[in-house]
């Protein structure tokens, strides 16, 4: 929900090694999804392994508003009564999605095409965000937005009554812009044609078929060419959410940079269009291995195994790479300060309109901490000081970014002098056990909440 409680500073210091198994939370993608795209079907949908994060319970409040009925049953288990597509009713107050840049695009594609009006806002990183590149879309449906100046929230919606179909090219490399596409592409009447130059994240697409709707993906010159057949009657599903790559990706990258470390975190999604980090740090000499490799709800799944790696080296990360790991970028600085040489950054101007300015939020931390950073618009290249080199001892702002704060509580376990950051809070939004455990493997951090 949006306004901001009481700042948790939280401080991490150099552990022994970490040990044992890490069971993050379900992908945030597709529990907001499961949620949305629940809402839209006829039946009820249920959903185990559900992120129970901030950002996704703001979702599922969403839902409600708009006349959904959606049940927590405990454990992860939730289930979804939908109201079909079209069906969504005119919420009575205004849709507060928090922290959610993806909650707020999607949930605005999914209104767009129905003939009600609804006001949404968020907390101040939120509110800070840009909006013209869904709402732009979105115009041509026939919805029309208004909102701050430069598209920011909070802002109204007026759904188009009388919706027309769409053929959009995609201007910057967005998941989230993709989905409210195809999202009110349903409710349109006709062929929503949108076309991806660079592919993103293909959860929803995936998760549309999966609801019986009429889909297809084609690759060709122009791009990954997205067709959907509108007006489908979506049915409901059983989903188990798999494990959050992006969540796990904090575990496997503290087990590389604390020395003696042996961590397994078991069912992770490994859907190439998220899996970019893990590569990268396998190029960079990461002792990582993917055991136990299987398909589990439509998404191919692995256990992870992470261990100390002597040997890590910075590496170039191709711009192609970006979309597949973009979350990801701030914890692999963080990795790439306790490798031996540079790690280049390339292709990633869209970590600058994320919950922070990710690149200049890192960078202003990492320098803190004794390691030289170089950046552009686009680009940032962290020079390496090798294992036990860092030495740490500042407190980095995390700027209301859950990823940001625990990019800098993996750096504080290896580092010389502890690293801390202003506020943890953030943290609940995306990793609510984040604290506890890291603690079970042996972190040592304080002043956790989360
Ligand atoms: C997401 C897409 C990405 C990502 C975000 C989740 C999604 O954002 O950063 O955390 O679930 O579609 P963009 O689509 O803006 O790149």
């Amino acid at each position: 929900m949006s306004g901001h409680g009481t700042p948790v500073p939280m401080t991490s210091r150099a552990c022994g090694p970490l040990t044992g198994v890490a069971e993050v939370p379900g992908d945030k993608s597709i529990s907001h999804r499961s949620l949305i795209l629940g809402a839209l079907s006829v039946g009820e949908t249920r959903i185990t392994g559900l992120l129970e994060g901030d950002d996704v319970l703001d979702t599922a409040r969403a839902m409600r508003a708009f006349g959904a009925t959606v049940t927590d049953h405990g454990g992860g288990a939730w289930s979804v009564q939908g109201v079909g597509v079209g069906g969504f009713a005119e919420p009575s107050g205004v849709i507060d999605c928090g922290n959610s840049g993806t909650g707020v695009r999607l949930i605005m594609g999914a209104m767009a095409t129905t003939g009600i009006t609804a006001t949404f806002t968020g907390d101040a990183s939120l509110c800070g965000r840009p909006m013209g590149r869904v709402t732009d879309p979105l115009a041509l449906f026939g919805c029309r937005a208004h909102g701050r100046q430069g598209g920011r929230l909070p802002m109204t919606l007026v759904g188009a009554a009388d919706p027309v179909p769409v053929r959009y090219v995609v201007p910057v490399p967005s998941a989230q812009v993709k989905s409210a596409v195809l999202l009110a592409g349903l409710n349109a009447p006709g062929e929503t044609v949108v076309i991806e130059r660079e592919a993103t994240r293909d959860h929803t697409e995936r998760m549309l078929a999966g609801f019986g709707a009429e889909i297809d993906v084609e690759q060709t010159d122009e791009g990954r060419v997205i067709t959907l057949q509108g007006r489908p009657e979506l049915q409901a599903q059983v989903i188990a959410v798999p494990r959050d790559p992006s969540s796990a990706a904090f575990p496997v990258c503290a087990a590389l940079i604390v020395p003696g470390s042996d961590v397994l975190v078991p069912g992770i999604g490994l859907n190439p269009t998220r899996a970019g980090l893990f590569t990268t740090l396998r190029e960079m000499g990461a002792d990582l291995t993917y055991e136990n490799e299987r398909e589990e709800g439509g998404e191919p799944v692995a256990d992870l195994r992470a261990r100390f790696s002597p040997d890590l080296h910075g590496v170039v990360v191709p711009p192609a790479r970006a979309a597949s790991m973009i979350d990801e970028y701030p914890v692999l600085s963080v990795v790439a300060a306790f490798a031996q040489g540079k790690t280049e950054m390339r292709g990633v101007k869209e970590l600058r309109v994320k919950e922070s300015d990710r690149i200049d939020a890192m960078a202003k931390g990492l320098r803190a901490a004794g390691v030289t950073v170089d950046e552009g618009e686009d680009w940032w290249v962290v020079t390496g000081l090798g294992h036990g080199q860092v030495p740490g001892g500042n407190t980095a702002e995390s700027r209301l970014d859950h990823r940001i704060a625990m990019a800098f509580m993996v750096m504080g376990m290896a580092t010389q002098q502890p690293v801390s950051v202003d506020d943890g809070s953030p943290i609940t939004t995306s990793f609510p056990i984040f604290g506890p455990l890291m603690a079970s493997l042996g972190a040592l951090i304080d002043g956790s909440k989360a």
